[in-house]
């Protein structure tokens, strides 16, 4: 009985929650900017009375916390290598980084623009539906202290993360074309581009002696496209492993809406990814090889739709699915932090900054279903 009166508050406050959300969603990314400076917020924070267990705030934080790191980087890479409009202001463009991004795709600066506008979406909302329930949002303002590029067309703002020095994973390449591993069953991925997860590599021009020769800003553009695609599966394991500790089916929805967005954005950076041009960066001698040469499944191009692989346990049929998903496993809130300091995302950040987002994210890996 008391869980059903529970509800229809609950419901009574959904309802106007959406009709104030309708409002603040219309801002678009202005919109955004005032929620993280926190000044429409309060509008929302007195009816957030139906309460969640702590796991669902706990993973709910930790996913703003996330999606406030990908905005910031998405922003970086649409002030120089996207569209900079009302939806998703900031930054004046680098028309040679453009022009090697659109080697990979011609409609790169609006994929681009359309990533940057929905991270800022995901992270303004989940924030606006943490205060609606009563709990606190996540601010990681403070740390925005690392610096810009000093390319023309950055804006030289304080930064959450470093897009300059990567390391980039691109294990995901093979991870999703092996129809016999699974990283939930021990399996492990050769990387595509090895070059990309050996040295420290930028993924935006650092300053405007980048975007030459020809090759060297290509290369910068080729890192851009197969960081974009390392990003995305991230987001596309965390939600789906998360959602396994959510309790309440409304917090679940927000998990299972927001999750596949991440998957759709994946499943295009990977087709754009297979496009970038074999070649060596004559500044520092980063490979970008044919995925096509050895004619083998797990490094070719178009197979940009997951192959069906192991799942659960090899009794059953391979099958195609989103990998990995082990609760708590290396699709996790703790796991993500450590891929993501691993590509260099956090070089120059302070102690204090990873002690915050280590415990945001053990908080979330903690949460069980009903507790
Ligand atoms: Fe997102």
């Amino acid at each position: 009985m008391e869980h059903n009166v529970r509800q229809t508050k609950h419901s009574t406050s959904r309802r106007s929650f959406l009709r104030k959300g309708l409002v603040v969603g219309g801002a678009g990314a202005i919109g955004a900017g005032l929620l993280a400076n926190g000044l429409p917020l309060p509008a929302f924070a007195e009816e957030g009375r139906a309460s969640l267990t702590r796991g669902d705030v706990a993973i709910l934080r930790f996913l703003a916390a996330a999606e406030i790191l990908e905005s910031d980087l998405w922003q970086q890479y649409n002030e120089l290598g996207g569209i900079q409009d009302s939806e998703v202001p900031g930054g004046s463009g680098s028309a040679a980084y453009i022009k090697a991004l659109e080697v990979l795709d011609e409609d790169m600066p609006q994929y681009i623009h359309d990533n940057t506008e929905d991270e800022f979406s995901h992270f303004t909302f989940i924030n606006a539906y943490l205060v609606f329930k009563g709990a606190d949002p996540v601010n990681l303002d403070k740390f925005r202290t690392l610096p810009s590029s000093k390319a023309r067309g950055a804006q030289n703002i304080g930064r959450l993360t470093n897009l300059m020095q990567l390391s980039v994973d691109t294990s995901y390449w093979t991870r999703y074309r092996s129809r016999t591993q699974n990283p939930d069953l021990g399996g492990t991925f050769a990387q595509a581009i090895p070059g990309l997860s050996k040295g420290q590599f930028p993924a935006i021009p650092r300053n405007d002696g980048d975007l030459a020769p020809a090759n060297h800003i290509q290369a910068i553009a080729n890192t851009a496209g197969f960081h974009f695609g390392y990003i995305e599966q991230g987001g596309s394991s965390l939600y789906p492993t998360l959602a396994q500790g959510v309790s309440n089916l409304e917090v679940l929805r927000i998990l299972l809406s927001i999750g596949p967005t991440e998957t759709a954005h994946f499943q295009t950076w990977q087709d754009k990814a297979g496009n970038a041009p074999a070649l060596t960066d004559p500044t520092n001698g980063l490979v970008f090889p044919d995925l096509n040469a050895s004619g083998g499944e797990d490094t070719q191009t178009n197979l940009i739709m997951p192959e069906p692989t192991v799942f659960l346990s090899r009794k059953f049929p391979a099958v195609s699915i989103i990998r990995p998903t082990e609760i708590a496993g290396s699709g996790g809130a703790v796991a993500t932090i450590k891929s993501f300091t691993a590509d260099g995302l956090f070089i120059g950040q302070s102690k204090e900054f990873f002690a915050v987002l280590n415990q945001l994210a053990e908080q979330a890996d903690a949460a069980r279903r009903g507790l």
